[in-house]
């Protein structure tokens, strides 16, 4: 598979979005970041440690594509948040924003839980693919419409686990 995005890559671009978030928000205040799971947990964990002491984490669960490289465009809430959002600035911590279907479901229901703020960090982003406006405040990369696995992205529920980001040919 052709490497679209090296680990090292990766790696440097997490830090700059934590130092970015960091820098836009109060010093004192604290930050809670929602990771969506399944793809989001790799990019979470790495930008978690990449942040200071002052972020909390949750993560909530919602289906996404099955076993293929097109969406169905039907998102369902599979696992609740264990904590409420109220009064907290909140960050949705995502893999890659698509057609926009799932982050603008998440994002209002997110919203209607009260937080203080909310925005929404996506490692990956393919604009051209884009059925609704969805507004992502942190965005790791811009890509072209090329399915991708790696780093917590999945084709079948496989290369979770791979440190980079390939691209997989053929849907
Ligand atoms: P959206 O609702 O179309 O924006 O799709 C978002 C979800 O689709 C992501 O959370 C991914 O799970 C999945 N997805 C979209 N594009 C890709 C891809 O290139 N590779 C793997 N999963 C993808
Ligand atoms: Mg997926």
């Amino acid at each position: 598979m052709e490497v679209l995005l090296s680990a090292e890559t990766i790696q440097s671009r997490v830090r700059e979005l934590a130092e970015e978030i960091e820098r836009d928000y109060e010093p004192d205040a604290a930050i809670h970041l929602v990771g969506v799971l399944k793809g989001g947990f790799v990019f979470m964990a790495d930008l978690v440690r990449a942040m200071g002491p002052r972020v909390t984490l949750d993560f909530i669960a919602v289906s996404s594509y099955a076993k293929s490289t097109k969406s169905s465009g039907e998102v369902r809430l599979l696992k609740d948040l264990d904590s409420g959002l109220e009064g907290r600035h909140v960050i949705i911590v995502e893999d890659i924003v698509d057609t926009g279907l799932t982050l603008t479901y998440l994002q209002d229901i997110l919203r209607a839980r009260s937080p203080k703020s909310l925005r929404t960090a996506c490692l990956l982003s393919k604009p051209s693919r884009r059925l609704v406006d969805v507004v992502v405040e942190y965005i790791g990369f811009t890509i072209e419409d090329r399915f991708v696995v790696g780093y917590g992205l999945d084709y079948a529920e496989q290369y979770r686990n791979l440190a980079h980001i390939a691209v997989l040919d053929g849907d």
